[in-house]
């Protein structure tokens, strides 16, 4: 089981300690460059990941997805519809026990009870591993191109 949590003057360098594996760099930002997007864009909500042990084991960057689709802000008065999934990795050291599907489970219930109904995201092309991971947990290919990521969605 995985739980968000946000990210304060307390755990921001261990989230900026965080990795991905050699190969993956150009998967995912770094953390260091999500929490400055975070810092930017104030509608942005950054996630450290804990497992049960209270150990941070990755990072999440969520966006309010409006009406009508993304945006840099959301409009004053905007109806909110879901979430952007913007940024999700795992640390290398904690990859491949199940950390990156409990993250996703973990982010489809915050969903859920904000009462909104939809997920998007956007993968590199190349990596086939997120890819499977987000695909065999209910998300679907839209047929969009976001440059040259593949967008997928899916209803929570
Ligand atoms: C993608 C990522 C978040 C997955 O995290 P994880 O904790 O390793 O994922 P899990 O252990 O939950 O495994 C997810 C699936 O991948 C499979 N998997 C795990 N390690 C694998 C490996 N080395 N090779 C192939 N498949 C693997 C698992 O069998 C699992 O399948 P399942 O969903 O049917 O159970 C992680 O690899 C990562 O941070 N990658 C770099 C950043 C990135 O690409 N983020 C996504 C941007 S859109």
């Amino acid at each position: 089981v995985i739980s968000l949590r946000e990210i304060d003057s307390t755990n921001y360098r261990e989230c900026i300690a965080l990795s991905v594996a050699p190969g993956q760099e150009h998967f995912v930002a770094s953390n260091v460059q999500s929490l400055a997007d975070a810092y930017v864009y104030p509608d942005a909500e950054p996630y450290a990941l804990y497992d049960e042990a209270d150990e941070m084991v990755g990072f999440a960057l969520l966006f309010p997805l409006p009406e009508g689709g993304p945006a840099d802000s959301v409009p004053p008065g905007a109806a909110l519809v879901g979430y952007i999934l913007v940024r999700l990795m795992i640390d290398s050291g904690f990859q491949g026990r199940g950390y990156g599907r409990a993250a996703v489970d973990a982010i489809v219930e915050r969903v859920r009870q904000r009462g909104l109904q939809k997920i998007r995201l956007s993968v590199v092309p190349e990596n086939e591993q997120a890819l499977a991971l987000y695909e065999r947990n209910g998300f679907v290919r839209t047929g969009e191109l976001e440059g040259p990521e593949i967008v997928l969605e899916r209803s929570v």
